[in-house]
């Protein structure tokens, strides 16, 4: 059976959330539902991360991540909120432990071999390629990749509607994140329309490229 995480995956699109202001949550979730996307990562870069990761964990209807989770303090307090995956920028055996220990699906950061291995060691076989286009963008993931073909990675950072179908047509590329489609700037000014509207373009380009 899939978790819901393996669901989320399905759309092929992580919405990446930083919000400052916790009345936004629910506007939001309606505005990524109505969207076709109901799925976002709430990244612990705003005071305001927790109580939206609790208050979008208790509506039901929207899967709900915390991302740049830095430390097992930052995991815990995203488990307590009700998150449904964790997401980290860079690779930390102890939160992954961590993660692994509670049964939440964990998804660190990685950019080169190394980490890859690093990860492999505990078991992984998903995780996140960042900072995707800053570290040499598709060329150097299929790079990275060509060693380790059991594993699958979310590349985020950089990634937009120009480039997104070129990643989700590489076979170990699920899914990508990124926060175009949820920029700080429209959600502060509760342009939520437009929330919509760049997740519904977001998921007509993914759905142009055939499943990974
Ligand atoms: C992340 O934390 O995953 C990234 O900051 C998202 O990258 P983007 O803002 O370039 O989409």
């Amino acid at each position: 059976m899939r978790t819901p995480f393996e669901e989320a995956l399905k759309n092929r699109i992580i919405p990446v959330v930083a919000i400052h202001a916790a009345e936004n949550a629910d506007p939001l979730a309606d505005a990524l539902i109505k969207g076709g996307l109901p799925c976002a990562e709430i990244t612990f870069r705003t005071q305001a991360a927790e109580a939206v990761i609790r208050t979008l964990a208790k509506r039901g209807d929207i899967l709900v991540g915390a991302g740049t989770v830095l430390t097992i303090d930052q995991a815990k307090t995203a488990l307590d909120a009700g998150a449904n995956f964790i997401v980290s920028p860079g690779f930390s055996e102890k939160v992954v432990e961590f993660c692994l220990d509670q049964a939440i699906p964990v998804t660190p950061g990685v950019c080169t071999p190394t980490d890859i291995q690093r990860a492999l060691d505990l078991g992984l076989t998903l995780l996140k390629f960042f900072p995707a286009e800053a570290t040499g963008g598709l060329k150097t993931l299929k790079a990275i990749c060509a060693p380790y073909t059991m594993m699958n990675l979310i590349p985020t950072g950089g990634i937009n509607a120009n480039n997104l179908c070129d990643y989700l047509a590489h076979p170990q590329v699920p899914a990508i994140g990124g926060s175009w489609m949820v920029k700080s700037a429209l959600i502060a000014e509760r342009r939520f329309d437009d929330v919509t509207r760049l997740t519904r373009e977001a998921l007509a380009l993914a759905a142009t490229v055939s499943a990974a």
